[in-house]
């Protein structure tokens, strides 16, 4: 009886240290006007990378910005949250995740305007070069991945 109690303890601990490994939340609140596609786009890329999409159609998104305090400057279409995050525009995973593994000392990140190639702007090969800023609550942004 006590090695069965053991063994469940270990498995137990075994699996929640497997847990804490890749712990990223993938549930993400998504901001957007109901008629924006680019915006369904980049829903369709972040389910297809295995995120729990919970859609919120909108017909005032900047008072969503506001709210979350997305800087004007850096504004681009939809606006979503993520474990405490604010991710603006056209976001990879990659750096969706980069944000939530590094957590910096901001309130999130964005990518501005709408370039071309990015995930749900995709137009054949073609890849404008792009930042993803990371902002912070005075508005402060700062360079976080060139692509
Ligand atoms: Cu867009
Ligand atoms: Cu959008």
């Amino acid at each position: 009886m006590k090695n069965i109690i053991l063994i469940v303890l270990l498995s137990f601990m075994f699996g929640s240290v497997a847990y804490t490994k890749d712990a990223i939340s993938k549930d993400i609140t998504v901001y957007k006007n109901p008629e924006c596609g680019c915006c369904n786009k980049w829903i369709k890329y972040l389910k297809e990378n295995n995120y729990n999409v919970t859609e919120k159609n909108t017909r005032n998104v900047l008072a969503v910005k506001k709210r979350l305090g997305v800087p004007e400057k850096v504004a681009a279409c939809h606006t979503a949250v993520i474990d405490g995050y604010v991710i603006e525009g056209h976001a990879t995973n990659r750096d969706i995740k980069r944000l939530l593994l590094f957590r910096p000392d901001v309130k999130g990140i964005a990518v501005p305007g709408m370039p071309i190639g990015s995930p749900g702007m995709e137009q054949g090969n073609t890849k404008e070069k792009y930042n993803v800023l990371t902002f912070d609550k005075d508005g402060k942004t700062e360079v976080f991945v060139k692509h």
